[in-house]
């Protein structure tokens, strides 16, 4: 589908400015850079973390409300990030510290995806919470770290919002053609939410797993080498969508790719059976979902 030279925006000026935007995206704070670099240790002191946060008073406050909220279902309510590191362990208060620091962007209006206060953040936690339940669910599937990516793999509607608004007629044209909304978005600005989120996490230095995942969201069957986040993230973004909760302009497509389901493990049977479960957890978490 080609636009009309008129319609056709100046791809490389526009894309100019995304990358300028995606260049003065905030930092991650040194609090959670550190933290991910103790992961790699063995024997960590609390005293070490709760030492490292106590510099970041406004993240330590957004770590605590998100610790007692009722999807992280902590069972009494913690008061200090002692208690939050001992009740939880250092791997998932590391990826509460990250939600933390992301909660608040991903919790207003994302305009040029027609997302409304609160939408991203919970599609976010929806496809963390299916991709962890898939983990469970898949013997094969090895533990890994998939809350992280699953949880910011759309992060980089952030930065596109406002471009893809500004080109929401010419977007929108090629996808009413049955084009993938995030492959109209490339062929418009020249670039898509999941190459943008892929830079944003280089940009914090995250593993290259989780960028990957990011990065092949919607298309993991371009990735060789996989290490099965990328699929897992892919499918529980396909699942959550299926189910209704998910951005209504991203791909219409809900049947999954059979290259995935086979490096997954998983019959298109099987997949049906995961779908109606993944819609009664829908239900089940719907109360838990929301920030406060
Ligand atoms: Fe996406």
């Amino acid at each position: 589908m080609e636009l009309s030279k008129e319609e056709r925006p100046a791809k490389n000026d526009i894309l100019g400015k995304i990358m300028l935007k995606v260049s003065s995206f905030p930092s991650m704070p040194q609090a959670v850079v550190k933290l991910m670099a103790l992961l790699e240790q063995k024997d960590i002191a609390i005293d070490e973390i709760t030492r490292i946060m106590r510099h970041d008073p406004g993240l330590t406050a957004n770590v605590l409300k998100l610790s007692n909220s009722a999807y992280f279902g902590i069972p009494s309510k913690v008061g200090t990030l002692k208690h939050a590191v001992m009740f939880l362990g250092l791997k998932r208060f590391t990826q509460i510290v990250v939600a933390a620091c992301v909660s608040d962007n991903m919790d207003r209006t994302i305009e040029g995806y027609d997302l409304p206060p609160g939408e991203l953040w919970r599609h976010s936690i929806a496809v963390s919470s299916t991709a962890e339940a898939l983990v469970k669910l898949k013997k094969n599937i090895t533990t890994m770290d998939v809350f992280t990516p699953a949880l910011l793999h759309d992060m980089g509607k952030l930065v596109l919002g406002t471009f893809v608004k500004k080109e929401f007629h010419n977007i929108k044209k090629i996808a009413a053609q049955g084009v993938p909304f995030e492959v109209a978005e490339n062929m418009v600005l020249g670039t898509d939410h999941a190459e943008i989120g892929a830079q944003i996490l280089a940009h914090w230095s995250f593993p290259s797993d989780v960028i990957d995942a990011v990065r092949w969201h919607h298309n993991p069957e371009r990735i060789k080498n996989s290490k099965m986040q990328t699929e897992i993230v892919y499918l529980s973004n396909l699942l959550c969508q299926a189910c209704g909760n998910g951005d209504s302009a991203e791909s219409k497509s809900i049947i999954p790719s059979t290259v995935v389901l086979n490096r997954l493990g998983i019959k298109l049977d099987e997949y049906e059976i995961i779908l109606n479960k993944v819609s009664i957890w829908m239900n089940k978490l719907a109360d838990s979902l929301a920030f406060d």
